[in-house]
């Protein structure tokens, strides 16, 4: 008989890293949602959730976004980074509009700004700007470098008892998703009708050093973080399959995180949710297994 509630949140990125974690949230709180995925098989995980609808769709296909749209008020709007994120959120959100929707929590970064250096942080100003011009409430969620990007290293981590960036000795107030997921739920499920713009952290503000002692202890064996030039860093995102655009992004953007921008430190996770934010100690320990 659930299946009779028709959803009126529409959850995008609902396979990656943060709407994973907010399907699980918003499934928890028994809060039904509808989710686009672009793969039925990749979603598998998410059928499982109670009162979750899968539909098929892609942020390149009109169509199957306006279908995906039907009935919605909120949308939580998330792609990966990539060349055309900008084009295709911006068009994501003129469908939106166009549909009814009533409120876009959209995740952006950290320091978002059209006069960055860092693209990732262009586009995703440019896209806030797209929103804010359509009149429609908006949430924005700007979080701070993810504690879970660390677990693209977890079997260089579990073998080599390394990783390696080039964020030098700067402190960042790194942040787990399942936060942020937190955060993203709070304004899903608000009747607030005040748009938001909410920086995202976590705690403490740390350095990749202090990520390794941190690690080093949780994990009873040493773990290195080597600090290497932009150079070698490309050269093994390229490696590891990157596209050039994605690759050089990630340069800027640890290049910003180098000079200390991002060490500020946010209330919103408590101020939203109630709950303080994840400790790095805490995710470690969560993902302890996944590191060795
Ligand atoms: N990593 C960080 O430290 C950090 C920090 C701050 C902000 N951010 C921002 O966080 C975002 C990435 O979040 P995440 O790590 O949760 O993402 P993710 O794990 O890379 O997942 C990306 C999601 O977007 C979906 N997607 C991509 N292209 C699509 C399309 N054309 N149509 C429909 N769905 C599409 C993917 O679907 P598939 O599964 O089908 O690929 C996937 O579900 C980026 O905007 C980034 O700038 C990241």
């Amino acid at each position: 008989m659930t299946d009779l509630i028709q959803p009126t949140i529409l959850i995008t990125g609902a396979t990656g890293s943060i709407g994973s974690e907010l399907a699980k949230q918003l499934a928890d709180k028994q809060i039904p949602f509808r989710a686009l995925v672009r793969s039925l098989d990749k979603a598998k995980a998410l059928k499982h959730f109670k009162g979750a609808e899968l539909v098929t769709g892609d942020f390149k296909d009109e169509i199957s976004v306006i279908k995906a749209l039907k009935g919605i008020e909120k949308v939580f709007l998330l792609t990966n980074s990539s060349e055309d994120a900008e084009s295709l959120q911006c068009n994501f959100v003129n469908l939106a509009v166009k549909s009814g929707v009533k409120h876009i929590v959209k995740l952006s970064q950290f320091a978002a700004d059209l006069n960055s250096p860092v693209r990732f942080l262009r586009y995703h100003a440019i896209v806030e700007q797209k929103i804010k011009s359509t009149g429609i409430q908006y949430t924005f969620l700007r979080p701070n470098l993810f504690m879970q990007g660390l677990l693209g290293f977890a079997d260089a981590i579990k073998y080599q008892q390394k990783f390696f960036a080039t964020a030098g000795n700067a402190k960042i107030s790194l942040v787990d998703t399942r936060d942020i997921a937190a955060v993203a739920v709070e304004r899903l499920i608000t009747a607030d009708q005040d748009d938001k713009i909410y920086d995202i952290t976590g705690a403490e503000a740390i350095t990749h050093y202090e990520i390794a002692q941190i690690l080093s202890e949780v994990l009873h064996k040493e773990v290195k973080y080597i600090n290497v030039s932009d150079e070698e860093m490309q050269a093994a995102l390229l490696q590891f399959g990157f596209p050039e655009w994605q690759a050089a992004g990630l340069i800027e953007d640890y290049a910003h995180y180098a000079r200390g921008e991002a060490a500020v430190i946010a209330d919103t996770v408590k101020d939203v949710t109630g709950k303080s934010p994840r400790k790095f100690l805490n995710f470690v320990e969560d993902y302890k297994s996944l590191f060795g």
